[in-house]
């Protein structure tokens, strides 16, 4: 089977700076295998996400070295609409991954992108309501909204365009408890239903979702033996 990911011999800096951020990372994971990432502040975390999905180097400019497949096929070939389809991320505050007025509109963005048909669309937003629990916020405006549950739209949202890997770049961070549990709830769901999943997270109780942790540290990565 091929892997869901696979990262050769990565090397990445920003531009303008002297130091290698990512410095040689080789990286395989499964179809439906759930792979915490953990590290200290400034290690590398986001930036490896950010190569993940295109945003590096398609906007965030720098020196990238290496290889990244998604399913064999090379990311840096994908357009925008590909690696949508194949990777979604969620970051850590909500508040910037939200622009629609309706909680419908918000999840409907990406397949209306697609030029999906309607029913499709109509579909997909109702799928992804029941499995985040939302059903009862479809015509509400995200503003108005918690914390968490604004973070289950931008999941639902990145979900409704059903990507086999999701990516939760400390997306529980700045969520309060009960917030925190439902969105675990729907990682639980999604890793039960064999998406692959990529989890960083600083809080050691969400691990136990993992299959496997690794530690990034100083541009590498390491089998995470408890410390950080
Ligand atoms: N757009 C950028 N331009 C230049 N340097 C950047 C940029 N984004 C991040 N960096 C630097 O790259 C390094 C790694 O940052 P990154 O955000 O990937 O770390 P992280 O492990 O995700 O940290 P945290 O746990 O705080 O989220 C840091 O030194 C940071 O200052
Ligand atoms: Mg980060």
């Amino acid at each position: 089977m091929i892997s869901a990911v696979d990262i050769e011999n990565l090397y990445f800096k920003y531009r303008g700076m002297e130091e290698y951020i990512l410095g040689g990372i080789d990286l395989k994971i499964e179809q439906g295998e759930v792979l915490a990432i953990v590290g200290l502040s400034g290690n590398g975390k986001s930036t490896l996400c950010y190569a993940l999905n295109g945003i590096i180097p398609n906007t965030l400019k720098g020196e990238l070295r290496g290889n990244i497949k998604i399913f064999d096929q090379h990311v840096k070939d994908m357009n925008r609409a590909e690696l949508a389809s194949k990777i979604g991320v969620v970051f850590q505050d909500p508040d910037t991954q939200l622009f629609s007025p309706t909680v419908e509109d918000e999840i409907a963005f990406g397949p209306e992108n697609l030029c999906l048909p309607r029913e499709e669309i109509g579909a997909r937003i109702d799928h992804v309501l029941k499995l985040t629990g939302m059903e009862a916020y479809r015509y509400e405006n995200p503003n108005n909204l918690s914390g968490g549950e604004k973070q289950l739209i931008a999941l639902g949202a990145v979900l409704s365009l059903e990507p086999n890997i999701l990516v939760f770049d400390e997306a529980m961070a700045q969520i309060d408890d009960v917030g925190k549990e439902r969105i675990k709830g729907v990682v639980k769901k999604l890793k039960d239903r064999g998406k692959t999943i990529i989890m960083i997270d600083h809080d050691f109780n969400n691990l136990d979702i993992a299959h496997r942790v690794v530690l990034l540290k100083k541009g590498k990565l390491y089998d995470f033996k408890g410390e950080l």
